[in-house]
């Protein structure tokens, strides 16, 4: 349960003192390299963060989570990391971080950090040592060395793949090979291995002690693997890629979402409660609802990412089940919900939401966003309605910078400014996800509206002008002006962890109360809908004649 604030009673507190801040709070991801450059060197910093913290603080949210800013070649965008406990030249200084951190809290903003635990950097000196130190040698024990099969020792020790594409073991000069679930220059780290637990230990207090308030913890589902001798090859399982299926019997798939896991987060969780108010965390595990949950428990993470709730098509009956599901599990767990429409891995929700079902999300990416090709007002209108609904449950919820200035996906970045590995490792039949992490327009005009004083790392198209915030500021009816609304209203809605479903809603509609009359209707359905009785608070569309347009959400109060 939220805790009252003392000073305001009618409003949730979300104060630093209160240990459970997060579990309603909205947080704002920052993808550093793309939010704000200070150096004009075309690559978003840290001091471009700080510059730009009111933002956010205008926007209403209650927290920001920075994506890596940590020292990094970048072979996959910052997740590929080298020091875990340091910033990125090219990023920063420690100090910056400070000044960052000391800043978003004078402005009421709660700090959460990416944590990249299941693979370091192939720069890291942990490999550099492991390569040296050659077979059978402690500093190899960190990763996951092994030797191949085949006469020769010639081919991968497993049929494990990488999810970037291709095998998901490389070989090394003496002949060993090592295991990479991501890009072979992400090598995984060995989480039997003490030495791994004791420095990832470090860095959470690391961090903690530097005032970050949370971490947001990456891959949570693949750090502990079934390393028994001999390694099992997939088989069939291998088509589930990063993601745990359904079907998949609990503890069968030799890397994912294995039951050791758990022993990592809760001892994490006694590092975070040493702290006041203690760290709190939120797991990025793509596996199924009521296994995700068991991260959440309140002796490990607190929070998973809801990824059943994105992955949902933009239909009634599909949505409901998956909200209906994902707070049963949550409150059995006693767990806080989270939803999550974008994110830097996903296409943007104001174009993704529009592709028919079934679409192959790679092949629209690959036609440069032609086939189909999507109207941006409509995807918009849907944006917004999708946004309001998700604002409207208990919970908390996770917004991608960008998608306040209701930005669509870049779907036709040409094949040679791409960066991300997912392009190249694949043999240029994955587009991957740039689309997505295009910097932030800001201002109307200037070279890369606004983003910083250079050019942007990646391409922003004219169309960004129109979506900059200097044109959506003070503007009434902007999607901007919506979010901020939203959030500011939210807060004063909030209380209790449920909802209730109205018994009779038309087909394609969602329609439910929370506390005190407060009630959101979204209609999913092709016809409008008559207003039910009570004062409408916010509306994601104008109304349509007094009723409820199509893809329109609406928030009422008695
Ligand atoms: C997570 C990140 C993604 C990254 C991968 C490997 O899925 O969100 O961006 O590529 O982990 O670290």
């Amino acid at each position: 349960m939220t805790d009252r604030n003392p000073d305001r009673p009618d409003l949730p507190d979300l104060s630093s003192k209160n240990p459970d801040w997060w579990r309603q709070a909205v947080v704002y991801q920052i993808y550093p390299r793309s939010f704000a450059d200070a150096d004009g060197d075309g690559l978003g910093d840290l001091r471009g963060i700080t510059r730009r913290l009111n933002h956010l603080a205008a926007l209403g949210v209650d927290a920001l989570w920075l994506s890596p800013f940590y020292p990094s070649e970048l072979a996959d965008g910052g997740y590929d990391v080298s020091d875990h406990r340091d910033v990125d030249p090219r990023l920063g200084t420690l100090e910056d971080f400070d000044a960052l951190a000391a800043e978003a809290h004078r402005l009421g903003l709660k700090v959460i950090v990416d944590l990249v635990p299941n693979h370091s950097s192939h720069t890291h000196v942990w490999f550099q040592e492991a390569l040296a130190a050659g077979p059978g040698s402690p500093a190899r024990d960190r990763y996951v060395f092994r030797d191949g099969r085949g006469a020769q020792g010639e081919l991968p020790p497993t049929d494990w793949q990488s999810v970037f594409g291709g095998s998901a073991w490389k070989r090394v000069p003496d002949g060993q090979w090592y295991l990479h679930l991501f890009a072979p220059e992400q090598p995984d780290l060995n989480w039997s291995n003490e030495e791994v637990r004791a420095d990832f230990r470090t860095t959470l207090r690391f961090w903690s002690d530097r005032g970050v308030d949370g971490f947001r913890v990456d891959v949570a589902h693949a750090l502990a693997k079934d390393l028994t001798e001999p390694l099992r090859d997939l088989g069939d399982l291998s088509a589930a890629a990063e993601q745990v299926l359904d079907d998949m019997p609990p503890g069968s798939h030799p890397y994912y979402d294995r039951d050791e896991v758990h022993e990592i987060y809760r001892d994490w969780r006694k590092v975070f409660d040493t702290y006041a108010p203690p760290r709190m965390a939120v797991a990025e595990a793509w596996v199924p609802n009521a296994r995700r949950v068991l991260y959440a428990r309140p002796d490990e993470l607190g929070q998973a990412f809801n990824f059943e709730y994105l992955q949902a098509g933009w239909d009634a009956d599909e949505l409901r089940q998956v909200i209906t599901d994902a707070l049963t599990t949550a409150r059995t767990a006693g767990a806080s919900a989270t939803w999550v429409l974008s994110n830097h891995d996903v296409v943007r929700h104001a174009s993704r939401l529009l592709l028919p079902p079934g679409t192959d999300e790679n092949a629209w990416l690959l036609s440069g966003g032609h086939a189909p090709a999507i109207d941006p007002a409509k995807g918009l209108r849907r944006a917004r309605a999708a946004t309001l609904l998700m604002l409207a449950l208990p919970g908390s919820s996770y917004v991608y910078q960008g998608e306040e200035l209701g930005l669509p996906e870049v779907a036709d970045l040409p094949f040679e400014v791409l960066q991300d590995p997912i392009w190249e490792q694949t043999g240029h039949v994955r587009k991957g996800r740039d689309g997505c992490r295009v910097p932030l327009p800001w201002t109307t005009t200037g070279p890369s509206y606004g983003f910083g004083a250079g050019g942007a790392w990646l391409p922003q198209p004219e169309s960004f002008a129109a979506y900059a915030v200097e044109a959506q500021d003070g503007v009434e009816g902007s999607t901007l002006e919506l979010y901020r609304t939203a959030l500011k209203l939210r807060r004063k809605l909030l209380e209790g962890e449920s909802l209730t479903w109205a018994a009779d809603s038309p087909a394609g509609v969602l329609d439910f109360a929370r506390h005190d009359g407060w009630r959101c209707v979204a209609n999913l359905s092709g016809t409008a809908l008559p207003l039910p009785p009570g004062e409408v608070v916010l509306s994601s569309a104008p109304l349509d004649d007094g009723r409820i347009g199509p893809d329109t959400t609406v928030w009422l109060a008695r």
